[in-house]
């Protein structure tokens, strides 16, 4: 299993007693809890933005988070990343249609198939999912899940910009979009089967008895141990032969760790 380094950069306390500070009262505030997150790349980022707006050291930022929620939320949006495209990175959703959803639909029958998106931001992975199904003439049940409440608000209202939707194919723009002022927004035919939820990957229940789980592009940001609190958690939402689909740079280096077996890459079955 590759491991990640550990120096003294790896310890949130070796960032100075102000980040400390920050980081408990962000958690106090929001409940994210930064210690599950890469240490040195989120302190990079979060003093270049602390810079950025003209405050010299954590303790005046956390005063000010604590004082305006506008700051909080803009925070909030930043340490997301809530970066998303429809069909991220293509030639694995053909994976998805081609090869693993056939037999998941054979073994549901017509039933709902179960599918969550763990880390959804602003919806278009789960959108997606709902459409390779529908597509496949299969029944999609779709959960959406995510920490930052603003991605599940546009997530919800289900409104995209002509740039946003850039990753959609002209059939299915117009089978399952229609025009909304500049943009575009899903159907209907989407909307009654996909819904979001505000739920934190680190703290919070897992769904359950799951034929799909996606988790793409959420994994990078967590320490070791964070991953792996996370991959336990996917690969129990399974049901026996559900399928744990992962982002395009995140293999899991040991599934057989979580009882899971590597079925096509980035495709682990529960065993
Ligand atoms: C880069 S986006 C990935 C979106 C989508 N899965 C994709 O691949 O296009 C990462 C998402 O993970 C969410 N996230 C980060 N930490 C989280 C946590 N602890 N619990 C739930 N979601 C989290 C962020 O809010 C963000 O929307």
């Amino acid at each position: 299993m590759a491991k990640e380094l550990v120096g003294p950069s790896d310890d949130i306390k070796s960032y100075g007693a102000d980040y400390v500070y920050f980081c408990l009262k962000l958690k106090k505030l929001t409940g994210i809890d930064l210690s599950s997150y890469k240490p040195r790349q989120m302190h990079r980022r979060l003093e270049n933005y602390r810079n950025r707006l003209g405050f010299t050291d954590f303790y005046a930022f956390s005063v000010a988070i604590q004082k305006d929620e506008g700051k909080l939320r803009a925070l909030l949006d930043f340490i997301t990343i809530n970066v998303s495209e429809f069909f991220r990175n293509p030639e694995q959703w053909k994976v998805l249609k081609e090869s693993v959803l056939p037999p998941i639909l054979a073994y549901r029958r017509g039933k709902p198939v179960r599918i969550w998106s763990a880390g959804s931001s602003a919806g278009q992975e789960a959108y997606s999912l709902a459409i390779t199904v529908l597509d496949a003439g299969g029944v999609p049940q779709v959960l959406g899940t995510d920490i930052d409440q603003a991605s599940l608000e546009k997530a919800r209202a289900g409104v995209y910009s002509k740039e946003e939707i850039k990753g959609l194919s002209r059939f299915y723009l117009a089978k399952y979009f229609e025009p909304h002022g500049d943009g575009y927004r899903v159907q209907d035919v989407l909307r009654r089967v996909v819904s979001f939820e505000r739920r934190n990957l680190l703290t919070d229940e897992y769904p359950r008895d799951l034929d799909l789980a996606v988790c793409r592009n959420v994994l990078i940001y967590f320490t070791e141990q964070g991953k792996q609190r996370v991959l336990r958690g996917l690969a129990e939402s399974l049901r026996p032969g559900g399928v744990l689909f992962t982002g395009a740079t995140e293999p899991v280096f040991n599934p057989a760790a979580y009882g899971l077996t590597q079925i096509y890459p980035f495709f682990y079955q529960r065993s």
